[in-house]
């Protein structure tokens, strides 16, 4: 299935297929110096596969985690292709989760003021959410995507049958951001989520779907988030305050960003909500409450790109399928970390 997705510039394409990875080579324009960017937690077969259909070809390899999404990791790839000599005409693919789109997306944003950019999302987080929409970045001192760019990518390539050497849990922490576009924009996606009790092939790729629509009609309609793609941000402004001090604190994240992102929901939502939603995360194997740090989660929120002096823009769904962009005080903000 071919999903075009429209922007300013033009627009691009997602390829959505069972087996589109063996097929790089026919559905990219891989025959010219490709630096493929990855990291060592990705099966070591996917990247060879899309290294088999380029014409001269360099990796970078980075380590796994959000801890390598960094200015860092960006120099190290810029360092590769300049010394590789890569030209405009060259391309840059992205054979990873988010963290390494987003990081490789950033790149090509500003390697010689942008090359082209293929994004191969593997992880299920990838695939529903973060490989399309332009937000590319890294993460600096401390603060989540704090330095980035929206760069569009030149084409996605979807594959959903490399989500079978992913964890049961790395694929409820994607499928975590699908439940979240069907809280504020389709009954009919939050329904499926209610009454699978497991996801067959044809469920994942029905939720990938699904999730992809919503997020192709948001960014449409608004490409740099003036107004209606903050929805997309639900759960994500005590979410993301959550994983900045998971993160900091270093060593192996205790939460993940969707799982992060499941926490920020349960407490941006109303009632009647929150009794559906807390059976769904429960069933996905999703985190409903967290013994966290609250001060320093209150900083971290703070910080959020969206805080001001006035307080912080966040989501509210009141009920299934709708939403409310509310603004926050800091006072509420604190009194609602402290719900965990
Ligand atoms: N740009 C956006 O619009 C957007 C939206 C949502 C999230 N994000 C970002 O996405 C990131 C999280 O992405 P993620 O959840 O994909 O995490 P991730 O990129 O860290 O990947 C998770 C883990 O899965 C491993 N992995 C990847 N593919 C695999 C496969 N097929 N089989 C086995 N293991 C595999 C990776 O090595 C990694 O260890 C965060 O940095 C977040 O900020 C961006």
């Amino acid at each position: 299935m071919i999903i075009p997705v429209k922007t300013t510039l033009g627009g691009y394409d997602i390829v959505l297929e069972r087996g589109a990875l063996a097929k790089a080579g026919e559905l990219l324009e891989l025959n010219r110096k490709v630096m493929i960017v990855s990291d060592d937690g990705v099966p070591g077969q996917y990247i060879d596969t899309v290294a088999g259909a380029c014409g001269e070809v360099h990796k970078v390899i980075i380590g796994k985690g959000e801890t390598h999404k960094t200015l860092d990791s960006f120099q190290m790839i810029a360092d590769k292709m300049l010394e590789a000599g890569f030209s405009r005409k060259d391309c840059i693919v992205a054979v990873g989760g988010g963290v390494v789109g987003d990081l490789t997306g950033f790149v090509a944003s500003a390697y010689k003021r942008g090359i082209d950019f293929y994004n191969i999302p593997t992880t299920s987080l990838s695939q529903v959410d973060s490989s399309i929409g332009g937000k590319t970045g890294v993460n600096y001192n401390n603060v989540k995507n704090i330095i980035g760019a929206f760069y569009q990518p030149a084409k996605v390539l979807i594959d959903p049958d490399v989500l079978k050497t992913l964890s049961a849990r790395q694929i409820s922490n994607g499928l975590s951001e699908a439940v979240k576009m069907s809280l504020t924009s389709d009954p009919e996606l939050f329904a499926i989520f209610e009454q699978n009790d497991s996801f067959d092939d044809d469920t994942i790729d029905k939720i990938i779907e699904k999730a992809l629509l919503i997020k192709k009609s948001v960014v449409e309609k608004d490409e740099k988030e003036q107004g209606l793609r903050k929805i997309l941000n639900f759960g994500h402004t005590i979410g993301h305050g959550i994983e900045t001090v998971c993160v900091s604190a270093g060593g192996e994240q205790e939460f993940y960003h969707g799982e992060c992102v499941a926490l920020g929901m349960t407490v941006m939502c109303s009632d009647e909500v929150r009794a559906r939603l807390i059976p769904v995360l429960e069933k996905l194997g999703l985190p409903t409450s967290c013994k966290i740090d609250e001060e320093k989660v209150f900083e971290a929120v703070k910080q959020d790109k969206k805080a001001n002096a006035d307080g912080i823009s966040a989501v509210f769904v009141p009920e299934v399928g709708k939403y409310k962009l509310v603004n926050i005080t800091l006072d509420e903000a604190r009194n609602i970390i402290k719900k965990f």
